[in-house]
């Protein structure tokens, strides 16, 4: 049973002759080495809601981000643009602009039909703000773009919980709903959870560490999670919080990634519900350029772990097992080097053998089971992670309260 959201969705507006601006999600994993994208389901499936915005007779302007400034995966959106034109089988103009003069020109002078793809959006560095909606709507983008356009539809499902410009300013000055990606993933997800989903369990891996602890910051107080498996950088993280040498080389990536001022409140969460999460038992490490299995209590100093070990793929897989619903998003380990992808493939193949209703968030585990073909026998992917999980826990995402907000405000055609 799916129930209707409480914000406007496209179905609200006559979007004909008009010119729509597209919030999407076309953030992709990019292989570090070549700087190819290496999963594009999500541009596959937001080019449906901008097949869907044509159909409707509307000009289309996308705005969109790629990584983080900093990050090795931070880049232009060309790659996307030309995929975006395979899916569509229409030419999308990209403009390496977000709201100068050259992105305002092409925007004035798209015609119904026409699709324009602006530079990523986190280029611009308000972009990277977290303020209240009402203090995003008062920044250069929204002052720029917003008068250019007649209704703003976010798309952007996976980026829902973050709430930045280009996904909160615009719904409190104009018109806005939620497109069709974002509205069916909002309306699966609610569906959920039932009197039968228990016990439920999440494994929480992948690189977003910060984001993971604070998840696990709801989802363990409200009971919504019976387990908390734990994989990848964040496992390093419990690991080290509960007393555990994890080697000179693992403490130096974790040091690294300013994770250490997270140490606090992994040992709290420890201490609290040491009975519901569960950190690796072994590990693999690389060692003189091989993959070997290594117990977490003595870790070479010169051997950083990049999976976790067989022992604990076992364990996890026993767990997985009795559960009703599994939860999975990131992988396991450094899956970018073919020795390290094993603990995330075990894990995977362990699900789809499980009777759990089985969910999975972030572009990683959903290219990894297609490799594997096992990506149909997957319950559901979500196209999005963090966003993904923070909607299970039962969090209010900003960028769908902000539609909500936009609602009340502003009348829709029909
Ligand atoms: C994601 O991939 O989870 C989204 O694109 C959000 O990215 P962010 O965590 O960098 O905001």
């Amino acid at each position: 049973m799916t129930s209707k959201p409480p914000f406007y969705t496209m179905d609200n507006f006559n979007l004909g002759g008009r010119k729509v601006l597209l919030r999407v999600d076309i953030n992709s994993p990019i292989d570090p080495k070549t700087g190819r994208i290496i999963d594009d389901t999500r541009i596959k499936s937001h080019a449906e809601t901008i097949k869907e915005l044509l159909e409707m007779g509307a000009s289309v302007t996308v705005l969109a981000h790629q990584g983080r400034p900093g990050d090795s995966d931070f880049t232009t959106l060309a790659a996307h643009s030309q995929l975006l034109s395979k899916y569509l089988k229409t030419d999308v103009k990209y403009v390496e602009d977000i709201f100068g003069p050259s992105a305002r020109s092409s925007i004035s002078s798209a015609r119904p039909g026409d699709v324009v793809l602006l530079e990523n959006v986190r280029f611009y560095s308000e972009e990277n703000i977290e303020k209240v909606p009402e203090a995003q709507a008062k920044t250069f983008l929204i002052k720029y773009l917003a008068p250019l356009f007649s209704v703003y539809v976010n798309d952007a499902f996976a980026t829902a919980h973050r709430s930045h410009p280009s996904l909160t300013g615009f719904p409190i000055v104009m018109p806005s709903c939620g497109g069709r990606l974002l509205q069916n993933e909002v309306e699966f997800l609610s569906s959920v959870y039932s009197a039968t989903s228990k016990p439920c369990v999440f494994v929480l891996g992948g690189g977003k560490v910060t984001d993971s602890v604070q998840l696990m910051e709801t989802l363990l107080p409200k009971g919504i999670a019976d387990k908390v498996m734990l994989t990848g950088l964040v496992s390093h993280l419990f690991l080290i919080a509960g007393g555990k040498h994890l080697g000179k080389a693992t403490v130096k990536i974790v040091e690294g990634k300013g994770l250490n001022a997270m140490l606090p409140r992994a040992e709290a969460l420890l201490k609290r519900y040491s009975d519901r999460i569960m950190v690796p038992v072994d590990v693999a490490v690389l060692k003189s350029e091989a993959r070997l299995e290594s117990g977490v209590d003595n870790v070479d100093d010169d051997a950083p772990i990049y999976d976790i070990g067989e022992e604990t793929i076992k364990l996890y897989s026993e767990t997985m097992s009795r559960a009703k619903i599994i939860i999975m998003r990131g992988p396991a380990g450094y899956i970018e080097d073919p020795r390290f992808t094993k603990g995330s493939e075990e894990l995977l193949r362990t699900l789809v053998k499980t009777n759990a209703k089985s969910l999975l968030g972030g572009g990683h585990l959903r290219a990894i089971s297609g490799r594997l073909g096992i990506a149909n026998k997957i319950g559901y992917f979500s196209t999005g992670g963090g966003a993904f999980i923070t909607f299970l826990s039962g969090e209010k995402l900003p960028a769908l309260e902000v539609l909500i907000t936009s609602a009340q405000k502003f009348k829709a055609d029909r």
